[in-house]
């Protein structure tokens, strides 16, 4: 077996069960692209090549029981070293047979002119190899990053939901012993990508994976101010921002310490490179822990697509509204709201840390540093949390205004206590506190209609949309409308007047 000190320069890993080895690929080349061109698998198709679609999903196997769906349009081909890949050719085809999903969509009349077909087909295949019988609300979840223009989803959905293919059995290529490989072999392969460097140098681009932390900082300092370097951990960022020209790409995808987390009473910890869906799941095993988790949870449901969330890393997120004013970051804020703390790790200053709210994040420089923690706390019981945000679409598109708020009420006098949060985002660059509002409601009761017009034009004095954000007024209904939803939120259900109850039920849906 290799040691960490080993270094590999050219790329090993399984198509459809088979062995692929690329030499001196090119850092540059996305897996899409390859998996068309060069292995002539054109089922996938890329009309997007924004992460926006759904149309190039494939499924990425780490081992037999973890498997993510993911755009093959923004995956480097370099990352995939040592995993599994299955695309729609490895599923099912006329000459193999068909698999119970794409039979489903033949019986059900779930495809018109095909272009989203295989994208549809590879989303419920991933799901179904994590549950055999998952809900009307799993599937509708997991097809919200596939587009179709054609068929309205009704017949999709059917199919997918149809007794026929919900319940069938399906096979991992990683098990299936007969046309790949042995699994002893299976082991040894992402071994070997955990334990060795990975260098691949072109002409002008270096790609390195990391193994470890120390790595990441050598490369940053060696590098400051000679070379370009970007860390890497989904890449998906390239599917809003292009790829700006860098000389060394860092993957940190397998960087141990980024990947962990832990949770306690205090509030949940996660690495620099732990993904939005990884974060979500552990929202939801511990919504117990705090009144902001659910809220949290539902909101990212709103972020991206499953495909991006699978290997999108909240810190990439952060960082993206961290290089980009106009980026509306939906993490960015209901973290802010949500009081978490940063650990940010400078290579250049001997690694020394420091633990920041998101306000000091923005402010600081992120040259040659590396988030190496992000902390969301548990609120106390007596908190109220909500998020907000309107988009052009429910789900998979980015926010025109989003907002999230918490305030803690003393249960024995009905006061708001010090220390109300109140954050929005799209409306200048960077996600803003309203202060002057948050220092209005305190001591203040929140169901007084009089505090409600008070804060209301401070709010409005105090939050004025930058004119380069184009739809300044409607953005500015948005600002009253949200903070009128969020005080409504607040008030016990009976208390709420009957002609104003409509925007309690959409306070409470987001
Ligand atoms: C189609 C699409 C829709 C989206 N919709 C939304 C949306 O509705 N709301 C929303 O908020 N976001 C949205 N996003 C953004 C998405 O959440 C981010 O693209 C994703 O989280 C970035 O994570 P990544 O790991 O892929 O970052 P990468 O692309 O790998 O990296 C992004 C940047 O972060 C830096 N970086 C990464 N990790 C670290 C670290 N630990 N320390 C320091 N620097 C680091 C990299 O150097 C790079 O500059 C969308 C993205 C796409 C593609
Ligand atoms: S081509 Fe549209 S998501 Fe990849
Ligand atoms: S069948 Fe045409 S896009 Fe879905």
């Amino acid at each position: 077996m290799n040691t960490p000190t080993m270094s590999e320069s050219s790329l090993s890993f399984h198509v459809n069960g088979k062995r692929v080895c690329v030499k001196n690929p090119d850092p540059k080349t996305l897996l899409g692209d390859f998996l068309r061109e060069e292995m002539g698998l054109k089922g996938l198709q890329m009309p997007c090549k924004q992460g926006g679609c759904g149309a190039c999903t494939v499924l990425i196997s780490f081992d037999a029981a973890a498997h993510a769906n993911v755009c093959s349009c923004l995956m480097p081909l370099c990352s995939v070293d040592g995993m599994h890949l299955t695309t729609i050719e490895g599923v099912g085809s006329l000459k193999t047979g068909l698999s119970s999903v794409q039979q489903a969509i033949v019986d059900y009349n779930g495809t018109q002119c095909g272009f989203c077909t295989p994208g549809m087909i590879m989303s419920m295949h991933g799901l179904m190899l994590d549950k055999s019988q998952p809900t009307a609300e799993e599937i509708e979840d997991q097809i919200d990053g596939n587009l179709c223009r054609c068929t309205g989803y009704r017949p999709i959905f059917n199919a997918f939901h149809s007794p026929s293919c919900a319940g069938s059995q399906f096979i991992c290529h990683m098990n299936k012993t007969n046309s790949c490989r042995s699994h002893a072999m299976d082991i040894e392969d992402i071994s070997r990508s955990l334990l060795t460097r990975l260098v691949i140098s072109e002409e002008d681009v270096v790609w390195v994976r990391a193994l470890v932390l120390k790595d990441v900082y050598d490369i940053l300092r060696t590098n400051s101010g000679k070379r370009k370097v970007r860390l890497v951990r989904g890449n998906t960022s390239t599917g809003i921002y292009p790829r700006v020209d860098n000389d060394v790409l860092v993957d940190i995808s397998r960087v141990p310490s980024l990947l962990g987390s832990s949770v306690c009473y205090k509030g949940i910890t996660i690495g620099g490179a732990v993904t939005i869906s990884d974060l979500m799941l552990l929202l939801k095993k511990h919504s117990n822990l705090s009144k902001s988790y659910t809220p949290i949870f539902d909101h990212l449901k709103r972020v991206a697509t499953p495909q991006v969330r699978n290997v999108g890393s909240v810190a990439g997120n952060l960082m993206i509204a961290h290089q980009h004013g106009d980026f509306v970051s939906d993490v960015a804020t209901i973290l802010m709201a949500a009081e978490s703390r940063l650990t940010v790790c400078s290579a250049c200053l001997n690694t020394s840390e420091v633990t920041i709210s998101l306000e000091e994040f923005f402010r600081i420089t992120m040259e040659n540093k590396v988030i190496t923690q992000i902390f969301i706390p548990s609120l106390p019981a007596n908190s109220h949390f909500i998020t907000k945000k309107v988009a052009l679409r429910r789900i998979n598109s980015h926010p025109i205004v989003n907002a999230a708020f918490k305030i803690q009420v003393d249960p024995e006098t009905g006061l708001i206590l010090p220390g109300p949060i109140i954050v929005y985002g799209g409306i200048r660059p960077y996600p803003q506190r309203a202060q002057k509002t948050e220092i209005e409601l305190v001591g203040k009761s929140n169901m007084d209609q009089k505090v409600f017009g008070k804060c209301l034009s401070k709010l409005q004095k105090e939050l004025v949309v930058d004119p380069s954000f184009r739809q300044t007024k409607y953005r500015t209904l948005l600002i009253n409308h949200f903070f009128y939803c969020f005080l409504l939120s607040t008030y016990p259900k009976d208390a709420i007047p009957h002609n104003h109850l409509s925007g309690f039920t959409q306070a409470c849906i987001i």
